[in-house]
C-alpha cells in the first residue's frame, strides 16, 4: 500500500542467493498451490506421515512421506532410498505432474536446467518439531541440486557451510517459498529449528516442505 507520499515500499526481492549455487525463489510455488495440496492428500491417504527413527534410536520430530521412484528412509540400520515404502510394502506413489513441473521449472530458474528428480521427500513439522543441521549426502549424483518447497506455517531455514561448525546463514522461508542448492553448495549443511505455532490459511497447523532429489 502506498504511505502517505504515495511511495510503495520496496518489494521483496524474487529471488535471493544464498551461496554460490544456492538461491530463495520467493513465491515460486504460489501457482502451484492448490493442485501441490490436493495431490498430497493423494499421496498421503496411500503412504501416510510416519515419525521415523534415526540409526541413533532417536524417533524424529518431523513426520516424512515419500513418492516418486524412490523414497528416503532411515531405521536403525540406517539413511538409505528404498522403491518400496517400509510400512506398507508398496512402492511409493507416483510423482504427481504438478510436483515436477514446479521441481524442473524452480531448478532450471535456480540454474539447473538439466535436474529430473525421481523422488520427493515430504516432511511435516507441526509446532516444536525440528531437524538438526545435517547434510543431504544419500544420493547416487551430487551434479543434481535439492529443490525445497515450503508450504503453511513460516520456518528459519538455516544455511551453512560444507563443515558442520561453518558459519549458519538464517532465511525466513514462508509459504510458497522454494530454496534450491547445488553445484558448490549442493552438500552445504541445513536445518530447520523449532516451528512456532500459528494457523496457516489453507495448510492449517503446520509446515509442509517437498524435498526434490535425483536419487537414484
Ligand atoms: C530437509 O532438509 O529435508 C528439509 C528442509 C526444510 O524443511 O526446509
Ligand atoms: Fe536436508
Amino acid at each position: 500500500m502506498p504511505d502517505l507520499f504515495g511511495r510503495l515500499a520496496p518489494a521483496e526481492p524474487a529471488t535471493e542467493i544464498m551461496a554460490e549455487g544456492a538461491m530463495l525463489l520467493r513465491g515460486a510455488a504460489l501457482p502451484y498451490e492448490k493442485a501441490l495440496l490436493i495431490a498430497l492428500d493423494d499421496i498421503t491417504a496411500s503412504s501416510p506421515f510416519r515419525h521415523m527413527v534415526t540409526p541413533g534410536g532417536f524417533t524424529m520430530s518431523v513426520a516424512m512421506t515419500n513418492c516418486g521412484a524412490a523414497g528416503w528412509v532411515t531405521d536403525r540400520t540406517g539413511y538409505r532410498y528404498d522403491r518400496t515404502d517400509p510400512q506398507t510394502g508398496r512402492p511409493w506413489p507416483v510423482m504427481p505432474d504438478c510436483f515436477l513441473d514446479l521441481a524442473i521449472t524452480a531448478a532450471a530458474r535456480a540454474g539447473y536446467p538439466d535436474f529430473r528428480p525421481d523422488a520427493c521427500l515430504i516432511n511435516r513439522y507441526e509446532p516444536g518439531a525440528r531437524l538438526s543441521l545435517h547434510q543431504d549426502r544419500n544420493e547416487r549424483d551430487f551434479a543434481n541440486p535439492i529443490v525445497s518447497v515450503s508450504l503453511g506455517l513460516p520456518a528459519t531455514f538455516q544455511f551453512g557451510g560444507l563443515k558442520r561448525t561453518d558459519p549458519v546463514q538464517k532465511y525466513a522461508l514462508r509459504h510458497g517459498d522454494v530454496a534450491v542448492w547445488g553445484g558448490p553448495s549442493r552438500l552445504f549443511h541445513h536445518g530447520v529449528p523449532e516451528l512456532k505455532d500459528g494457523i496457516h490459511d489453507t495448510v492449517g497447523r503446520m509446515r509442509i516442505n517437498l524435498t526434490f532429489r535425483g536419487a537414484l
